[in-house]
C-alpha cells in the first residue's frame, strides 16, 4: 500500500516546489460519466475498481484564482463568500494543497467560481480538484503534462482525473498499485451535435456523499459482485458506438450503466437513494418519450438530478418538453 505523499513525490521528483508564480488562473470543466466509476480498489490513492468514460462540459466547470499572500493563513472564497477555516470544503481543500508544500511556504489566497452548483451531484469536485492541479501547476512551474496532472487530481477525488481534457475521457482503471497506470486518456471521439439537458432536482448539499455511498454499497450490497462485469459490458457498448456515432446504442447503455449503479446502491445497508420524486417522474416522461420515437436518454449521478442525453435536432421538442433544462453543447464550435 502507498500513501499520496509517496506518490507525489514521484511524479514531482526533480522538480521544485518553491512559489514560482505570484498569482494565476485555470480553468478545468465538469464531467459526467456515461460507465460509471463506484467503488475503489484502493481508498487512499482513490484507484477504482472499474474503468470509466464520461464527456467534458465544456464551459461548466471551476475556474481557481491564486494569490500568494503575505499572512498567517490561507483564505478562500467560494463564489465570491468567503469559506470559513471550520467548513469541510475549506478542510478538503487545503488538506490536499498542503500534500504539496511544506508551513514554511507562503499562504495563499484562492477564489474557486464554479459554474455548476457545487455538490449536488454534479461533478463539482471532478471540475475542483482538476482546477487545483493545474493551479498548483502554475504557482511552482512544475510544467507536468496532463497524463501527470490526470494522476495528481484523482488524488484529489477520482472523477477529478477525467477533467483535464475536453470531449470524450476513459478512465483506464490501472492494475498497478501505486496507480500510476490508473488515468485519464481523452478519445478521439469529436460529437458536436451531442447534448446534454441538466434538469436539476434539487441544489441541495447531498445527504451522502459519493464517497461514503460508493464505500457502503461495495461494502454490503448483494448486487456489487455483477457490477465489474456491467461496467466491461458498458464500456465496450458506448465505445463502440461512439466510434459508430450510434446515439440510440451511447443513450442506451449510459442509461442502463446509471440504474445499474443505482440498484447496487438500492440494495445496500442501508439502503441508499438519491432519487426523489421528481427524479423519478422525468425518469417516467423519458421513457414515454421514448415510446414516441424521441431519441432522449438520461443518466444521473450522486444525486436527483437528472442529466439528459440528446442529439441537437431534438433541442426545440427538448426545451419545450423539460422548460426547466439547462442545455450544453459539450463540443462548443471554436
Ligand atoms: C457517481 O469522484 O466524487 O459521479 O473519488 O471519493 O472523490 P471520490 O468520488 P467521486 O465519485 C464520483 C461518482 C459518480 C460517478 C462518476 O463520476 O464516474
Amino acid at each position: 500500500m502507498y500513501n499520496k505523499e509517496q506518490i507525489i513525490a514521484e511524479i514531482l521528483s526533480g522538480k521544485s516546489t518553491d512559489v514560482q508564480q505570484e498569482k494565476g488562473a485555470v480553468y478545468a470543466p465538469a464531467n459526467i460519466a456515461l460507465c460509471k466509476y463506484w467503488g475503489k480498489r484502493d481508498s487512499i490513492l482513490n484507484l477504482p475498481m472499474t474503468p470509466s468514460l464520461s464527456i467534458s462540459l465544456a464551459q461548466k466547470g471551476s475556474h481557481f484564482a491564486f494569490e500568494v499572500v503575505n499572512e498567517k493563513t490561507d483564505r478562500l472564497h467560494l463564489n465570491g463568500q468567503a469559506v470559513e477555516e471550520q467548513h469541510d470544503f475549506y478542510h478538503r481543500l487545503f488538506s490536499f494543497i498542503n500534500l504539496f508544500r511544506s508551513h514554511a511556504q507562503p499562504r495563499l489566497n484562492i477564489h474557486i467560481t464554479s459554474t455548476i452548483p457545487i455538490a449536488a451531484g454534479l461533478a463539482s469536485s471532478a471540475s475542483g480538484f482538476a482546477s487545483v492541479v493545474k493551479g498548483l501547476n502554475e504557482l511552482y512551474r512544475w510544467q507536468l503534462n496532463c497524463s501527470e496532472l490526470s494522476i495528481l487530481a484523482r488524488l484529489g477525488s477520482g472523477s477529478a482525473c477525467r477533467s483535464l481534457w475536453d470531449g470524450f475521457v476513459e478512465w483506464q482503471y490501472g492494475s498497478r498499485d501505486d496507480g500510476m497506470d490508473s488515468l485519464g486518456v481523452p478519445l478521439d471521439y469529436k460529437w458536436p451535435q451531442f447534448r446534454i439537458g441538466l434538469l436539476l432536482a434539487s441544489s441541495n448539499k447531498k445527504s451522502i456523499s459519493s464517497r461514503e455511498a460508493m464505500a457502503i454499497t461495495k461494502q454490503t450490497s448483494p448486487f456489487y459482485t455483477l457490477w465489474p462485469q456491467q461496467v466491461a459490458t458498458d464500456l465496450m457498448g458506448i465505445k463502440s458506438a461512439l466510434a459508430e456515432k450510434d446515439f440510440a446504442a451511447v443513450g442506451q447503455a449510459s442509461e442502463r450503466n446509471a440504474l445499474a449503479m443505482h440498484a447496487t446502491m438500492l440494495t445496500a445497508t442501508p439502503a441508499i437513494a438519491y432519487s426523489n420524486a421528481q427524479t423519478t417522474a422525468w425518469m417516467h416522461q423519458v421513457w414515454h418519450l421514448r415510446e414516441d420515437n424521441m431519441a432522449v436518454y438520461f443518466t444521473q449521478d450522486a444525486g436527483p438530478n437528472l442529466k439528459l442525453l440528446f442529439l441537437e435536432e431534438s433541442t426545440e421538442d427538448i426545451l419545450q418538453l423539460f422548460p426547466e433544462v439547462e442545455i450544453i453543447a459539450p463540443f462548443p464550435s471554436r
